[in-house]
């Protein structure tokens, strides 16, 4: 094969059974189900619940599905990322667990950490290493048990997380199939940092009385600033991306957004003139699950793409960290 791009071959999810209404958080925190379908979108979220389960279980779910529905062994697997803002532990890292649960063993595996822009992180670093040749099956996850990190007394966070794995397969195609992870535009800005994070277990806080009393073992959020960069920068990163390959918002099949709320969802699509029923919008039915929202759309949505659809995937998060990825899907419809 001479140059090659690579394409999503397979996408898959996996969401834990059990359901966190409103209702339910109507009984847990001052908070009313008007007050978080009208601010957020968001209707009800998934918690993993059975005990001794962490991210890397939900990854595993997501992985294996993934392999059996592309007709993959472990084996053939020689390379695993996964994007998780809520890592098993501090290390080894969540990868590596995965790997082992799913019984891939040829592989390299590692980490990234970018908060809610994970996936997309991921899904860039290892379509490099693809265009390089290094790899030929590769697994991109983004897996969250934000349920973890979640303070259920705050209510201006605990009504947005849920917990969700989802994960896609990538393969080299040649760049004359024109399908496949086309261009990407990702930034960073770590003054971004004061308004979400959690402080808690790293080294400039290590676990001690002071950090459990303190509660800095859970997600901090000042919504409002949060919000605002949200929606400048996702709409700066799609209208870069899209611009640079004269793109115009006729020719976006579907734009891919990372679901942390709905009204910056709109907002996005508004100034950038997508019509909502080309946007995926499933934020109503997972809430923000963090790395594996964008994962989880496609995976919901599979059955209705088309090779060569032109998908603008785009996400914002701690760090800050955001971006946008166009991506031609390669296949039609479900497998
Ligand atoms: O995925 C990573 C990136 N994260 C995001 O993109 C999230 C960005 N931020 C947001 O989505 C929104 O800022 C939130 C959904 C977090 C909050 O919505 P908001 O419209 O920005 O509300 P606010 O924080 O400005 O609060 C408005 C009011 C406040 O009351 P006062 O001060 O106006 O009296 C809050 O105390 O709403 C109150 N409030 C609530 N009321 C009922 C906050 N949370 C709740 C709640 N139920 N759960």
């Amino acid at each position: 094969m001479g140059k090659v791009r690579a394409a999503i071959t397979g996408v898959h999810g996996w969401v834990p059974e059990d359901v966190l209404t409103n209702a339910d958080l109507e009984k847990m925190v001052d908070t009313n189900d008007e007050w978080i379908r009208t601010r957020t979108g968001i209707q009800e979220r998934r918690i993993l619940k059975e005990p001794g389960t962490a991210s890397s279980d939900l990854g595993a779910r997501a992985v294996r599905g993934l392999l059996e529905k592309t007709g993959t062994s472990p084996d053939e697997v020689d390379f695993i990322i996964c994007a998780t803002a809520t890592p098993d532990m501090m290390f080894p890292d969540t990868a590596n667990i995965i790997a082992d649960k799913v019984g891939i063993k040829n592989a390299f595996a590692f980490e990234v950490n970018a908060a809610c822009s994970g996936f997309l992180t991921a899904l860039l670093t290892a379509a490099k290493y693809v265009e390089a040749g290094m790899y030929k099956k590769v697994v991109v996850v983004g897996a969250d048990k934000m349920s973890s990190i979640v303070d259920y007394t705050d209510r201006s966070t605990c009504i947005l997380f849920g917990d969700a794995s989802a994960a896609v397969l990538l393969e080299p195609v040649p760049v004359e199939e024109n399908t496949g992870v086309m261009d990407a535009v990702m930034r960073s800005d770590g003054s971004g940092r004061e308004y979400l994070y959690l402080k808690g277990g790293g080294s400039l806080h290590p676990a001690s009385h002071e950090t459990v009393d303190n509660k800095w073992h859970y997600i901090y959020q000042d919504g409002r600033p949060v919000f605002k960069a949200a929606v400048q920068g996702m709409a700066e990163a799609v209208q870069e991306v899209m611009a640079r390959n004269g793109l115009k918002p006729s020719d976006i099949d579907w734009v891919v957004p990372h679901q942390a709320n709905r009204r910056i969802i709109e907002a996005v699509a508004n100034m950038m003139d997508f019509p909502l029923e080309r946007v995926m919008i499933n934020i109503h039915k997972y809430g923000n699950t963090t790395t594996a929202t964008i994962p989880l759309c496609l995976w919901e949505w599979e059955s209705q793409l088309r090779k060569g659809d032109n998908l603008i995937l785009t996400a914002f998060g701690g760090g800050f960290t955001w971006g946008a990825v166009w991506v031609k899907w390669a296949y039609d419809g479900g497998k």
